[in-house]
């Protein structure tokens, strides 16, 4: 984007329609809205297929085309003058936390879709087409493996892989899809597997810096590394009144134990790592039964490769050590590696802000994204807004209007910009 942005680029960011867009992104959220002011939309629920067909009767009703893919991957094509030239995408995902917020995922989807209609109403023409693209489950609530719809177009795994995961509710994954996908049964199909010319994800923050600092844009520089597992551990049950405390295998003790211990193998003075263990499910679950079973979830995360291996090459070792006598068991669910970003396409994000005179500061994502596999296969960048007090997975999720608007005036910008050569 040469000494700055094109005339175009400029009257398709001046047609971003804030109210617009603050009417879309309600209306969604009032799919699979929680009395506490959040949402819970989990992937290829009810709650999925009813947002996606408030997408598609947007876009149809604007006279954009809608696809899918055979992992439900939601497409809307704006055309351009070159039917045939690898489109520019943009989006993210529909899919929430089971108590999420109004806007992670969301706000993306939407911000696209209101650039399509701010380059109509600015007569834009493009050379390429430009798709917004809703990916399925990157949120991993409902099916473990995260990232499933990004990670299958990117080509990193494979769908059949997937058709066999038993949701959180006890569904296959194959039969939620099969479901999806038949409520839709005469969108387009899209081919597994096709070039994009490049991706941009708007997202908010879900941090505290942005606000912090009152910039309203960040190019993001990249995506920190993540490994999701789960751990089983197997103990014996009995009766809590009778079986003496000498030679219990309790798992949940066990499972104490065990992550006692990995809060020692991640203590960080930078506190740069992050560890979670966000779900603990226990079998029988009865207040006078020794617990059998424990399984529960592993979320480390770092922006260095070499530590996440060495410290994540520990786990196994560290939890079957704390557990016995229980036996353990250690499944991998998710494994990226850090993503940096093209340093063209950050670029690209801060001459758009800049050019709109809008603030705009670097800044890695501590989240993970999308946009971390789109970047194996195409330059890809991401946008970050705002979000109140950096909270985010939570119902009390916040952007402010004037921000999104502000995120969707640069990804107008970006898109003709990307889609005029
Ligand atoms: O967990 C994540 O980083 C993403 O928000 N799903
Ligand atoms: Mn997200
Ligand atoms: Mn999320």
């Amino acid at each position: 984007m040469g000494s700055g942005l094109s005339e175009a680029a400029r009257a398709a960011a001046a047609a971003v329609d804030e109210g617009r867009l603050w009417q879309a992104l309600m209306d969604v959220a009032a799919i699979g809205a929680r009395p506490d002011g959040g949402v819970c939309r989990h992937a290829l629920s009810d709650e999925d297929i009813a947002a996606r067909a408030r997408l598609i009767g947007w876009a149809e009703a604007r006279g954009h085309e809608a696809s899918v893919d055979e992992a439900a991957n939601l497409f809307i094509r704006r055309a351009g003058r070159e039917p045939d030239a690898a489109p520019v995408l943009a989006g993210s995902h529909l899919d929430s936390q089971p108590a999420g917020g109004r806007f992670d995922g969301v706000y993306g989807v939407l911000a696209g879709l209101e650039a399509l209609v701010a380059l109509d109403e600015a007569g834009v023409e493009t050379e390429r087409p430009i798709d917004i693209v809703a990916w399925t489950n990157e949120e991993g609530g409902r099916f473990d493996r995260s990232c499933t719809g990004s990670s299958i177009w990117a080509g990193a795994s494979e769908l059949e892989s997937y058709l066999g995961d038993i949701g959180a509710d006890g569904v296959r994954l194959g039969e939620a899809l099969a479901k999806t996908l038949a409520a839709t049964p005469d969108l387009p199909r899209r081919p597994r597997r096709w070039p994009a010319h490049a991706f941009i994800e708007p997202h908010i923050e879900q941090g505290p810096v942005l606000e912090a600092e009152g910039v309203p844009i960040a190019a993001v520089t990249g995506i920190q590394g993540v490994r999701w597992m789960n751990v089983e551990v197997s103990g014996k049950a009995g009766h809590a009144g009778t079986t003496p405390m000498a030679g219990r295998h309790d798992s949940v003790q066990a499972a104490v134990r065990a992550i006692a211990a990995l809060n020692d193998l991640m203590a960080d003075a930078q506190d740069l790592v992050r560890f979670t263990v966000g779900r603990v499910n226990v079998t029988p679950n009865s207040p006078n039964t020794i617990p059998e079973k424990v399984l529960f979830s592993i979320d480390f995360r770092h922006p260095d490769k070499a530590k996440l291996e060495m410290r994540g090459g520990r786990i196994g070792q560290v939890v079957r050590k704390a557990a016995a006598p229980c036996d353990t068991r250690l499944m991998a669910t998710l494994t990226m590696d850090p993503a940096p970003f093209p340093e063209p396409m950050i670029a690209l994000i801060e001459a758009a802000a800049n050019g709109l005179g809008l603030g705009c500061r670097r800044l890695a994502s501590g989240a993970f994204h999308d946009a971390l596999y789109a970047a194996k296969v195409c330059p890809t960048a991401m946008i970050f807004i705002p979000c109140r007090d950096g909270l985010s997975h939570h119902p009390a999720e916040w952007a402010e209007p004037r921000h999104c608007a502000d995120g969707a005036r640069v990804l107008a910008a970006t898109l003709v910009e990307l889609a005029s050569d």
